[in-house]
């Protein structure tokens, strides 16, 4: 395991490039195996999500060969059906790898995916649509076989009672080869399932409603080869942005124009941070904060993404005034605010998603453990402003999701450095 060592209290400044979207990139790489031709995308990040998908298509017998940020992947000489449970384990996206393995071979045994423990994270939503879709499912002590059904449904009309992402794409990675129409209502439509949209449509795919909460899909034959551009990575963007407002700096976010940042920056903008796009970036400029947002609730695309919660919680430690923060969207969401109690904010748990948070409070550096990914990456943020010093250990899991991230707040004046334990 690694840590970081954060000295606090340095403003940043200067431009950083935001990096491919992760949760863009991770279907994407999964889609790869719905066609035995070559696929090139380029703007992957260089994450350790990222190595594990690559892991999981390497095993299936994909030959893969990531340079840079970019990945060339041939899926023509598949040789397993099923995800091996010391990789699946590793992140929540491995079930990801479900829906094409059924479109392409019509079985599939996966064990329960891993990923962050920020809530229950069922996957019942991902088997009911597979039912409809004419499979059979077995569940068995957290193990589960899917199967294609002799007979399968012509037209299918699939309701989400949860918007739930990877549970859309993987409907919609399992339905785009197949003899029928599929219907997705309360489709999530963050962008990383626009992007999946768009390159399975440059593969062929004949997907309408794109962006929408209404998905239409026309099966296939078959998909080929394609070259297709991850998009930036707005929760990259964001966390780079509170950054930038929490130390008082000024920071250019370079390659992010095409990000849909309204979503994103509207609470930070009401807080008082200038964020104007300039001509190849976006400036942020956190010189002072004008008020706090009052309240803050998550919400599905296009709602403040549950990603950056974590660290809008410690943006919202340096405002004035007290904001209520609510994320109903996963149930331990809030768990590591505790950290930042021990380091001097002042937040009060009210129930397992709402926290109230008085601020400013002065904070005090600290030893911490990294508890998920965006939590982790929060106690850096929290880093940056404390007094003193903090070491921040399992830092491998803030680098499943971020990349170069030493780098990046180091070339903008941070004080940190990555030791190996
Ligand atoms: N849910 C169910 N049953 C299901 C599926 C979801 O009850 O079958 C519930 C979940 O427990 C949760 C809610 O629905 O309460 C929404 O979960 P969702 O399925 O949308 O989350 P996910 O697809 O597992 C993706 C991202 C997460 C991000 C969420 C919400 C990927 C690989 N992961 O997870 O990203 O928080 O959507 O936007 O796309 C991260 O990047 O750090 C991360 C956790």
């Amino acid at each position: 395991m690694a840590k970081y060592l954060i000295e606090g209290g340095n403003k940043l400044s200067g431009r950083v490039a935001i990096s491919g979207n992760k949760n863009a990139a991770l279907p994407c790489l999964a889609a790869c195996l719905l066609t035995s031709q070559e696929v090139v995308l380029h703007n992957i990040p260089q994450i350790l999500d990222v190595v594990s998908s690559l892991d999981i298509l390497k095993e299936l017998g994909a030959q893969v060969d990531f340079q840079g940020n970019t990945a060339r992947i041939n899926c023509k000489a598949i040789k397993h059906h099923d995800l091996p449970e010391s990789l699946a384990n590793k992140l929540r996206a491995s079930l990801l790898f479900v829906g094409p393995l059924l479109a392409r071979f019509g079985k599939v045994e996966f064990p329960h995916p891993g990923g962050c423990v920020i809530g229950k994270r069922g996957i019942d939503l991902h088997l009911s649509g597979f039912q409809q879709l004419g499979y059979t499912t077995h569940e068995n002590n957290f193990a589960y076989k899917i199967t294609r059904n002799r007979v399968v449904p012509s037209e299918v009309h699939i309701f989400l009672d949860i918007a739930t992402v990877t549970g859309t794409e993987n409907l919609i990675l399992a339905s785009v080869i197949r003899d029928g129409k599929t219907v997705i209502r309360n489709a999530a439509q963050e962008p990383h399932v626009v992007d999946l949209c768009r390159m399975l449509t440059l593969m062929g795919a004949k997907i309408y409603g794109i962006g929408t909460s209404t998905l239409t899909i026309e099966g296939v034959k078959e998909l080929s080869g394609t070259e297709f551009t991850i998009s930036p990575d707005h929760i990259e963007f964001g966390t780079y942005a509170i950054a930038a407002g929490l130390t008082g700096g000024e920071v250019e976010l370079v390659g992010c124009q095409t990000v849909d940042s309204d979503p994103v920056i509207w609470p930070m903008m009401k807080m008082g941070l200038s964020i104007t796009p300039q001509d190849e970036s976006i400036k942020v400029t956190g010189k002072k904060f004008t008020a706090i947002s009052p309240k803050l609730v998550t919400g599905v695309w296009p709602g403040f993404p549950t990603d950056l919660m974590s660290a809008m919680i410690v943006l919202s430690t340096q405002a004035k005034g007290v904001s209520l923060l609510h994320d109903w969207i996963f149930e331990s969401r809030m768990f590591f605010v505790d950290k930042l109690i021990t380091m001097g904010a002042n937040i009060t748990i009210a129930d397992p998603h709402r926290v109230i948070v008085s601020g400013p409070s002065r904070l005090q550096g600290k030893k911490l453990e990294s508890p998920d990914l965006r939590a982790g990456m929060a106690l850096v943020l929290a880093a940056l402003v404390a007094e003193g010093q903090s070491v921040i250990d399992r830092a491998e899991l803030i680098e499943r999701g971020y990349e170069d991230v030493v780098v990046k707040l180091a070339s903008l004046g941070a004080k940190i450095q990555r030791i190996d334990n």
